[in-house]
């Protein structure tokens, strides 16, 4: 996936003109579980709709499962691109509207031309690597809990059998726990071969989970590097927020102690790696 000197321009020549995404390029590699970080309004959905055509460059181009994506022009392969890259918005819970679970997840295979059986046994497979089971079925899905029902969202996608995963806030508005969660289940996606986009204000899930990391800001890409380098080497001006465990991890090494990041990820590692090099900070 290559944006390649990638502008989009909302409403050009009105007076709601709004430049949102300026001259990006950015190369995202199969297998990464990418996390796109950055202020509101950085573009960050703006940039991650681009990657199945639901927005086009207004200048630039875009390289997609081999498929150039050219300014301003809706690609012809379109159907291609969203079965490559699927796409869970921000708030997916909004996007189901049939009557029950399972007719919900089926609605994406059968749109890309699956037989009914077949959809069905997509849908229920879905289901079950997102958690669900049968007994969810011939639920509403109005009738489920927040969490449940972005995961019906995300088995909707999952069921078209994308090679990526694209997640925009997949666990704004869940709790701790409920993000962890989430968490969890696209680790096991990405080991299961999957590559997985993720936009997220989570700094904690980023170091915990991320291979790579890309920060925006104002409609351009500051960024992209392996999560390592990011955390490792913190550079002024992100103006993020980096997670307790980070700045604790920063400060040592300003005391000379170098802690690696692959193998800290959480506080009993860090008191345990500690330990086992026998230094305290004086
Ligand atoms: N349809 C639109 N018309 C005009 N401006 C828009 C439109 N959609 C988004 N914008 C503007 O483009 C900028 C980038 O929006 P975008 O949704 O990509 O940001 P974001 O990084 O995803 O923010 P958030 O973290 O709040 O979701 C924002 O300033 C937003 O107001
Ligand atoms: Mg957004």
């Amino acid at each position: 996936m290559k944006f390649h000197h990638v502008f989009h321009t909302y409403s050009a020549k009105t007076p709601y003109q709004f430049e949102a995404l300026r001259d990006v390029n950015l190369t995202l590699q199969e297998g990464t579980i990418t996390a796109i970080v950055g202020h509101t309004g950085s573009g960050k959905s703006t940039l991650v709709q681009h990657l199945n055509a639901l927005l086009v460059p207004t200048e630039g181009t875009l390289k997609v499962a081999g498929i150039t994506i050219e300014a301003k022009k809706t690609p012809k392969a379109v159907k291609q691109l969203r079965q490559y890259a699927g796409l869970v918005f921000q708030f997916p819970e909004y996007q189901l509207f049939e009557e029950t679970v399972e007719h919900d997840v089926m609605f994406g295979p059968l749109n890309f031309g699956c037989t009914k059986e077949d959809a069905k046994k997509r849908a229920h497979e879905a289901l079950t690597r997102v958690g669900l089971d049968a007994s969810f079925y011939a639920r509403s899905p109005f009738e489920l809990s927040g969490g449940e029902r972005r995961r019906v969202a995300i088995a909707g996608i999952l069921a078209i059998q994308p090679k990526v995963l694209v997640l925009d806030e997949p666990t704004a508005g869940l709790d701790p726990q409920g993000a962890k969660a989430m968490m969890k289940l696209f680790s096991q996606l990405h080991q299961q071969g999957m590559t997985i986009l993720l936009v997220t204000h989570d700094m904690e899930l980023v170091y915990e989970y991320a291979t790579h990391v890309v920060v925006m800001k104002e409609g351009r890409v500051l960024t992209h590097v392996p999560t390592s380098t990011f955390f490792e080497t913190p550079i002024e001006g992100y103006d993020l927020r980096l997670p307790p465990l980070v700045r604790v991890i920063q400060a040592l090494k300003k005391k000379g102690i170098h802690v690696p990041y692959e193998r800290v990820k959480d506080v009993t590692a860090l008191v345990n790696y500690l330990k086992d090099i026998q230094r305290w900070p004086a």
